[in-house]
């Protein structure tokens, strides 16, 4: 059975860092509002002229070192972002020239902080139907650009900020103790529209719009679907919460994560954290953390992974990997 097995990461932060007292000098907020209720100290924004695709450049870059693969030998970049360059092309495409690739395919999913997972998925997809052998898994994001820096309930929790993974096409036994993704779970729920949206598009506005989130409904949502969502992959692997290694969730509050990891019963260092230092960065969040978890030694060759988001959509999905 041919699996997508994981062969490096990278991350990528932009140099600017905005802390909760900054904030406080623009919005009626303080650091000790924004700590308690999502557990983030500061979050990273993209510099003038510093666009989603010199993100993902980078991260990519890492992922490819890391990997040892170099671009020429990629057939597939998916990159997960919800604020691209341009409306179109795709601004896989644009990493795909600035890289050197010149075969294969590359394009953008959309699945705002879902996207990553949904974006593995995809490619997972792809390398086990043969259309392609060895992929790029991209989440970038430039939230800051969609932020109403007037509204508090909104700009303190988002960040900008970019992760990469490589995968390739290796031959497993079918067990679950092959390298590489296990199981996939995708979901979404148009009819939750209203409670995470933006305001504006090229079909309907013409322009850019702002975030708009219903902050309670969203929380209330992800406790729920994650736990589902997670139950859905575990069963489809024919695994157990207990055989979970390390939780990768997306980084959007802490006390969701923490919330998540109570219900699989994971102790509270088998879940990786990095949203006090990066805020929400929508599709970029996991392969974030994920980067930081694997550099600094955390994860390890073998350890069992459980990756899962919420979104926009909402859409909302959990991926399995043996590391
Ligand atoms: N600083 C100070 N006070 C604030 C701020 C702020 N930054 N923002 C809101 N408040 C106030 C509100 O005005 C309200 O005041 P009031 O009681 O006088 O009306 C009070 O704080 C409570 O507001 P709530 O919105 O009810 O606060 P809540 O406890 O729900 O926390 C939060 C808000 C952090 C947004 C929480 O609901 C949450 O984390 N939701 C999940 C959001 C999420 O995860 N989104 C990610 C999905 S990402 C994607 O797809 C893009």
């Amino acid at each position: 059975m041919i699996r997508s097995v994981v062969q490096g990461c990278g991350a990528y932060l932009p140099e600017r860092i905005v802390t909760n007292d900054e904030l406080a000098r623009k919005v009626e907020t303080s650091d000790e509002w924004i700590q308690q209720r999502t557990g983030i100290r500061q979050r990273h924004i993209a510099a003038d002229g510093e666009f989603t695709s010199h993100l993902a450049i980078k991260a990519s870059q890492r992922a490819l070192d890391h990997a040892g693969i170099k671009a020429s030998d990629l057939d597939l970049i998916v990159l997960a972002t919800a604020t691209p360059d341009e409306t179109f092309p795709a601004t896989a495409t644009r990493v795909q020239a600035e890289l050197g690739m010149t075969r294969g395919a590359a394009f953008d999913v959309q699945a705002v902080c879902a996207g990553f997972v949904y974006a593995v998925s995809v490619a997972d997809s792809l390398i086990k139907n043969g259309v392609a052998s060895t992929a790029l898994v991209i989440g970038a994001e430039t939230f800051s650009r969609i932020l109403d820096w007037n509204d508090r309930g909104t700009c303190v929790l988002f960040g900008d900020g970019a992760g990469a993974i490589v995968l390739k096409a290796e031959q497993g036994k079918g067990t679950s103790a092959d390298r590489g993704i296990l199981a996939n779970a995708l979901h979404s729920d148009g009819r939750q529209h209203d409670i995470l949206y933006v305001d504006g598009g090229p079909s309907s506005t013409r322009t850019t719009g702002f975030l708009r989130m219903e902050g309670k409904e969203v929380f209330k949502h992800a406790v729920v679907n994650m736990a589902a969502v997670v139950g859905e992959v575990l069963e489809k692997a024919g695994l157990e919460s207990k055989d979970i290694d390390w939780l990768v969730p997306h980084q959007a509050n802490k006390r969701i994560i923490d919330g998540t990891g109570r219900k699989l019963g994971l102790p509270a260092e088998r879940v990786v954290v990095t949203v006090d230092k990066h805020a929400n960065t929508s599709a970029a969040s996991i392969p974030l953390a994920l980067d930081t978890a694997v550099k600094d030694g955390r994860i390890k060759k073998g350890d069992l992974l459980l990756m899962e988001g919420i979104g926009g959509g909402l859409a909302w999905g959990a991926s399995l990997v043996r590391w």
